[in-house]
């Protein structure tokens, strides 16, 4: 893991960005597999000012995100294709047609889920993989003590992700959904650059566990030190714990 402190998030997404831009220069046909939350935020913004003054061409561009919640329909306020949309997809010229997220409302979950990673592996592989981390040490929604070879499955939300994710469902546990469909651990390991990003004091007990480790089910972020090419991006609050 190579390990990156950045005076505070705002720098952190700005190098992130940088990291990501610099991938779809060097392959214009790039896979990127993309995350929600509240921490890429300012890095889409800065990809679409890249987009928009320096000619940043998503346009071959073809894109994977993590996850999604089960029975949102895409045009829910709160469904992960509605955030991608909203935050980035309508932003730059990428081909909406090369943007997948998993389908919540998929009639045949498991089906959703093999047929995932066939569209990932059709793809070639996701290039880079950018990820946040949950409090809970969680990355897509892969909870506590799931299986570190786990490939895209439905996940039960843990009472941490519940409590953290409920703001947006106007602070009620009850509104917001209880499963996702997530890339598993395993599927997160095979892109061929990881880029996680936390920031803040709230992530400092998960960035110590999934850095320091030891690698356990218990912090699935630890399953990053396994990858041979992960960049992990931190601001001195969430590095804060680190010996
Ligand atoms: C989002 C995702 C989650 C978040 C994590 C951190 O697609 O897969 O793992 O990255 O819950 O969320 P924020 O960024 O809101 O702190």
């Amino acid at each position: 893991m190579e390990i990156l402190i950045q005076p505070s998030a705002e720098a952190g997404c700005l190098l992130a960005a940088k990291i990501i831009a610099r991938v779809v220069r060097e392959k214009p046909a790039a896979v990127l597999g993309l995350a929600t939350g509240r921490t890429p935020l300012r890095l889409y913004k800065e990809l679409i000012r890249m987009h928009r003054e320096e000619g940043l061409d998503f346009s071959k561009v073809t894109t994977f995100n993590l996850d999604e919640y089960v029975g949102l329909p895409a045009s829910h306020p709160q469904s992960y294709r509605r955030f991608m949309d909203d935050h980035l997809f309508a932003h730059i010229n990428i081909d909406r047609a090369r943007t997948h997220v998993p389908d919540g409302m998929a009639e045949d979950l498991l089906a959703e889920c093999r047929s995932y990673e066939q569209r990932i592996a059709a793809a070639g592989g996701i290039d880079i993989q950018l990820l946040g981390l949950g409090r809970n040490g969680h990355i897509g929604f892969n909870e506590p003590t799931g299986s570190l070879r786990s490939r895209t499955w439905i996940k039960i939300l843990s009472e941490q992700t519940l409590r953290d994710n409920s703001e947006v469902f106007g602070d009620s546990e009850s509104a917001m959904p209880k499963h996702a469909i997530t890339m598993g651990v395993g599927t997160i390991l095979d892109a061929r650059q990881c880029l996680l990003l936390a920031f803040g004091p709230s992530k400092v007990r998960a960035v110590e566990h999934m850095i320091e480790g030891p690698l356990s089910a218990i912090c699935p972020g630890s399953a990053l030190q396994m990858h041979p090419r992960a960049i992990v991006l931190l601001d001195e609050n969430s590095a804060a714990g680190l010996r």
